[in-house]
């Protein structure tokens, strides 16, 4: 029940994700109500540090991460009252032992792992020998979940020793925003598309998700990573799905992902042969966001001068199943792109035959689902341009979400941490999918690391290395920003 002892035990609590999203996230839940009232958080760390010390931390690496009209003095402070602060070295036994006894109270326990996935399986080992593990116990595990299938199965075992699949949260932030959510209601609640939503009615799918943000203070990971790692092997597969799978039999979390490993193990594997025609792997060279110039990745803080390490990568994808057969999905994501821009694009098919004169350009119907900065649906679409001619003009219907629902829509990590609490996982991964998203993943990787071509650089602030929009002429197309 909600209203049990409940105590939220954060591993990497003195961590970037963290005093970031987390924490931020959770005073917006503890603000509205939403955390049960016995709910206390355990921040785990490395550092000996008082309780204080880190209630310091938190006022100055989360508090200003909170929206400022959410934030009163007094609310912030009942939610500093909820926090411990307990200092864990992850191999020593005796610090389990102690957080036992800080959390001797607690029914429910929720261990979060926000920390480098090389130490998920001592810290589950070490909670199971400190009896800390039972059958009201929840874990989530943080992204990056393995380096490759062999490492995402290594990390699955071992956390399968302790607790079984319903208790492990593998979590896609992804999966939490509202549009991301809204678009299951938008092909499942709606009779207007369901006939359409295939081949050949849908001639491609685009899915983008661009940032302008460089690699931060982040090399040490993201030089190991990648962008197929980073985004495209977790957000931007799950989004496919999304887009692509059968109506589940419910909302139930097995009846969705059942549907959605099905899109994964659909998924046209590369061949060798296949890489240099359908992806491209780029590298921010100096450029400028927003008419400030920028570092080059290679220029970046703590990465390696030769680093090959892709920054961008465009893929042209298929689905082998009835439904998608040679309806091409285009995939992209980069960091130092534009603008910072998420989007979904689905292309319907061509007119069969046109009786009516040509506006300035033939344009399909499109279907364009924006996630990122603003979340808004439009259908563009053709009209009569007026006068007395009989030309057509595209036009757009537009759903601006954030003007329809003057609701308050919850950041992702609040939503799905909730989710967490609440035991629901339909918007969090199961291992099998886990898996084969690495299994269609990994002979890219492999491939590209055969072939050894450095990636292509693309200046800072454009829209990625020119073969990008190649990739997607060849098929004469265009994404969706270049119309
Ligand atoms: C994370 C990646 O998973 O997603 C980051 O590790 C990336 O590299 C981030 O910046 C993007 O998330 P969002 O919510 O800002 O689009």
């Amino acid at each position: 029940s909600l209203n049990l002892p409940l105590d939220l035990v954060i591993f990497g609590g003195g961590g970037d994700l963290s005093a970031r999203k987390l924490l931020p996230a959770l005073y917006m839940a503890h603000v509205h109500g939403k955390l049960p009232p016995k709910t206390r958080i355990l921040a785990i760390g490395r550092q000996d540090w008082t309780r204080e010390r880190y209630l310091e931390f938190v006022e100055t690496h989360s508090r200003p991460f909170v929206e400022v009209k959410s934030l009163t003095p007094e609310a912030w402070q009942a939610f500093l009252s909820i926090f411990e602060y307990v200092r864990v070295n992850v191999t020593s036994a005796e610090d389990y032992a102690r957080l036992a006894t800080v959390s001797s109270g607690a029914v429910q326990r929720v261990f979060y792992l926000a920390t480098s996935p090389d130490l998920f399986t001592q810290i589950c080992e070490s909670l199971s020998d400190a009896g800390l593990v039972d059958e009201h116990a929840r874990v989530v595990l943080e992204k990056p979940l393995g380096h490759d299938l062999a490492s995402a199965q290594a990390i699955n075992d071992a956390v399968g020793k302790y607790f079984t699949e319903p208790q492990i949260f593998r979590i896609d932030h992804y999966l939490g925003k509202e549009t991301v959510q809204n678009l299951m209601v938008l092909r499942f609640g709606n009779a207007l598309f369901g006939p359409l939503w295939q081949a050949p009615y849908i001639k491609s799918v685009q899915i983008t998700v661009a940032e302008s943000v460089g690699v931060g203070s982040r090399a040490g990971f993201y030089d190991h990573t990648g962008a197929l790692r980073d985004m495209v092997q977790n957000h931007l597969l799950q989004l496919l799905c999304i887009v692509a799978m059968e109506p589940p039999v419910s909302l139930d979390p097995d009846a969705v992902r059942d549907e959605k490993l099905k899109v994964l193990r659909s998924l046209r594997k590369m061949t060798v042969a296949d890489l240099a025609r359908d992806t491209v792997r780029g590298q921010y060279a100096a450029g400028a966001i927003t008419g400030e110039p920028v570092r080059g990745y290679l220029e970046e803080d703590g990465v390696p001068p030769r680093s090959d390490t892709e920054t961008f990568v465009a893929l042209r994808v298929h689905i082998n199943n009835w439904r998608w057969a040679n309806v091409p999905f285009f995939l992209r994501t980069g960091k130092r792109l534009l603008k910072r821009q998420s989007e979904i694009v689905i292309e319907f098919a061509d007119l069969p035959f046109s009786i009516i004169p040509n506006g300035p350009r033939d344009r399909s119907n499109r279907l364009v689902i924006q996630l990122q900065p603003e979340e808004s649906i439009q259908l563009q679409m053709m009209a009569k341009e007026p006068g007395s001619g009989m030309q057509m003009l595209p036009v757009s219907l537009n759903l601006d979400l954030e003007k329809a629902f003057t609701e308050r829509r919850p950041e992702a990590y609040e939503r799905l941490l909730i989710d967490v609490i609440r035991g629901r996982l339909t918007h969090f991964m199961r291992r099998d999918e886990l898996e084969a998203a690495w299994t269609w993943v990994e002979p890219i990787l492999n491939g590209w690391s055969q072939l050894g071509d450095r990636p292509r650089t693309y200046t800072a602030g454009t829209w990625g290395p020119a073969a990008s929009s190649a990739l997607m002429a060849r098929d004469n197309m265009t994404w969706s920003e270049e119309i």
